[in-house]
């Protein structure tokens, strides 16, 4: 499939075109091979884009040309129609008088351009996006109103789509349209906004409304209006967020990531704190039919969760892919799917969620974003307390996770008398002690970055364990390879004798999630089989493991914790050790490669 993932950002506001840019640096996250914005001034549209990184197209920016009141602006991640200057957005109409930025997936773009260009329309770029404006031209020339025009564009439109939309006819007027892709619309003193997120909205204000599906708005300074696509006005429900900027900012560090990693304390902090209201709605929907879906960072917090209430509960629930959902599980009548998905709007984890439903699921999500997709296609869903998570690389979003899967595990076990209520009073303490435990291995992470300045010219790892850090062991696997292109493999240290071990040579980096629990012994079993091909072994242990200690070549010691929380206190010396390795390989960690933040491409 065709898409693009991207930042929108439209406003209505003295000085438009600095505030845009501002906007689009927020959302830069998303998608950074191309940038434009346009603004209306003396009722013609002025457009700049171009190819490359928004302070590049700062840098290189005529301001002479942009000013005005009412603007748009786009920051792209191309996987169709190459990152040039023709294909970044905003696109136009032939007349130049309506501009559009998009995000999402026309998926019948090719059929409404043949038939646009039938008419006459001439196309000046590859994407599918492009139709939009002349298609909102043909209906402004038949006489439509600019809403109008666009309400009726929508409906041939089959696909998803958050647009922005501009025109000279109404030159103090911005209309935005939702389906599908996340769209935000901010009130404040000073002028309206509109944001593919909200953290692009808070400099400006923190009242805002998360637009819903099939729904168009008409924004203009102090009035906001909002129908259905179909016809209906709807009544704009606006509330205040309590994320403040320097949420969303990077606090004086030099990267999001890093920042992100110090903001876990805090974050399972405000996780734990989730009402015991919305665990119970959410263990209800449990039976003993389970599967649990996500992608990347968030299959490995499913999979983490499966061997956690196998191990509690007595029941063995199912991890599953969600690039792999449709093809690989069809009993779904009678069960409930956990879908596990930071942004909530991850493709794959919706696509296997839409076919679970159809299939007589029950949909509990997890997700970080209030308002996603997951939100709204879910029974019931817990949301995790990270805020906003910037950097590609997810980290406080899976200790997160990790968290509330636990506290859900802890709270069906109890309503279900698999857990007594000693025992489930002990473990919640447990948890409690969580973020003092981050802390504390926070603090002993600069040895993390000696070890990174060691390892960071390998070219190959392998990340082991035995048992639910096999999860851990995948993730470090992940965060390395995702930020600092260091082939890394993280898989079942058992395995390595039924194929990896013929890779090893001397001096092959061998990763070991090794702390005090039940697999121990079999793992240093495992160290011992590296070490005889000659491997350099760097292994987290529970500190004072002084055996671990004599077998490894270089260590990093946990504090001394109960097992339920070993995975999340192993997890943070590999994300940092991940993100000082991509430092020292002169990397950008917050946006590495051919990836973006919300994956929303099947
Ligand atoms: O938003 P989601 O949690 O659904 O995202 C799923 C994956 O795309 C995501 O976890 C990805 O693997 C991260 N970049 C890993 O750091």
């Amino acid at each position: 499939m065709v898409s693009f993932v991207c930042g929108i950002f439209g406003c209505l506001c003295d000085g438009a075109p600095q505030v845009i840019l501002d906007g689009l640096k927020r959302l830069e996250y998303r998608g950074y091979d191309s940038v434009g914005v346009a603004v209306i001034n003396n009722n013609k549209i002025a457009l700049e884009k171009d190819k490359g990184r928004i302070d590049q197209f700062i840098g290189g920016l005529d301001e002479t040309r942009l000013y005005g009141e009412v603007g748009v602006g786009h920051t792209r991640w191309a996987t169709h129609g190459a990152p040039c200057k023709e294909n970044a957005h905003p696109h136009l109409d032939c007349t130049k008088t309506i501009a559009v930025v998009h995000n999402g997936v026309l998926e019948n773009f090719l059929q409404l351009r043949e038939e646009l260009a039938r008419k006459g329309h001439h196309f000046t770029s590859n994407t599918d996006t492009e139709v939009i404006p002349h298609m909102i031209e043909e209906g402004m020339k038949a006489g439509l109103p600019l809403k109008e025009a666009v309400v009726q564009a929508t409906k041939s439109i089959k696909g998803s789509m958050a647009c922005i939309i501009i025109g000279t006819s109404e030159p103090n007027k911005m209309i935005c349209v939702r389906r599908e892709s996340p769209l935000v619309i901010g009130v404040g003193p000073k002028g309206a906004y509109c944001a593919s997120d909200i953290p692009a909205l808070l400099p400006f204000t923190k009242r805002v409304l998360i637009m819903q599906d099939d729904t168009i708005a008409t924004l203009e300074r102090g009035r906001v209006n909002l129908e259905e696509i179909g016809g209906g006005a709807v009544e704009p429900q606006f509330s205040n967020v309590t994320w403040d900027l320097k949420m969303a900012e990077k606090s004086g560090y030099p990267h999001f990531m890093i920042k992100e990693i110090y903001d876990q304390p805090v974050a399972i902090r405000d996780t734990l704190k989730v009402p015991e209201t919305f665990l119970d709605r959410a263990a209800d929907l449990l039976n003993d039919k389970i599967y649990l879906s996500g992608s990347g960072t968030s299959y490995h917090a499913c999979l983490s969760t499966s061997y956690m209430m196998s191990r509690l509960l007595g029941i063995d629930v199912r991890p599953v892919l969600s690039s792999e959902f449709n093809e690989a599980v069809s009993d779904l009548q009678g069960s409930t799917v956990v879908a596990v998905s930071q942004s909530g709007e991850t493709a794959d984890t919706l696509s296997a969620v839409k076919y679970a439903k159809g299939k007589g699921a029950k949909i509990l999500g997890i997700t970080n974003t209030l308002g996603s997709s997951i939100t709204v296609l879910s029974n019931a869903y817990i949301c995790t307390q990270s805020g906003p998570e910037i950097g590609v690389a997810a980290t406080k979003t899976f200790l997160t996770q990790l968290t509330a899967l636990d506290l859900l595990t802890l709270r069906v076990g109890l309503k279900k008398g698999r857990i007594s209520e000693g025992d489930y009073r002990s473990m919640s303490q447990q948890m409690n002690r969580l973020p003092r435990l981050i802390e504390e291995t926070l603090g002993r992470c600069e040895k993390v970055k000696e070890l990174a300045l060691k390892y960071s010219t390998r070219r190959n790892a392998f990340f082991l364990a035995r048992g639910i850090n096999v999860a851990t062991a995948m993730e470090g696997a992940l965060k390395l390879k995702e930020i600092s292109y260091i082939h890394a493999e993280g898989y079942p240290a058992g395995e390595s004798k039924h194929g990896p071990i013929s890779l090893v040579e001397r001096d092959f980096l061998c990763v070991f999630i090794a702390p005090r629990d039940a697999t121990r012994g079999r793992v240093i079993g495992n160290i011992m089989e590296m070490k005889a091909r000659g491997a350099e072994i760097f292994s987290i242990i529970t500190e004072g493991d002084e055996e671990l200690k004599e077998v490894s070549n270089e260590f990093f010691e946990v504090p001394e914790a109960p097992d339920l929380l070993y995975p999340m206190l192993c997890t943070v010396p590999l994300q940092v050790f991940a993100y000082h390795v991509a430092n020292f390989r002169g990397l950008d960690p917050d946006k590495p490669r051919n990836l973006a933040k919300s994956v929303t491409v099947l």
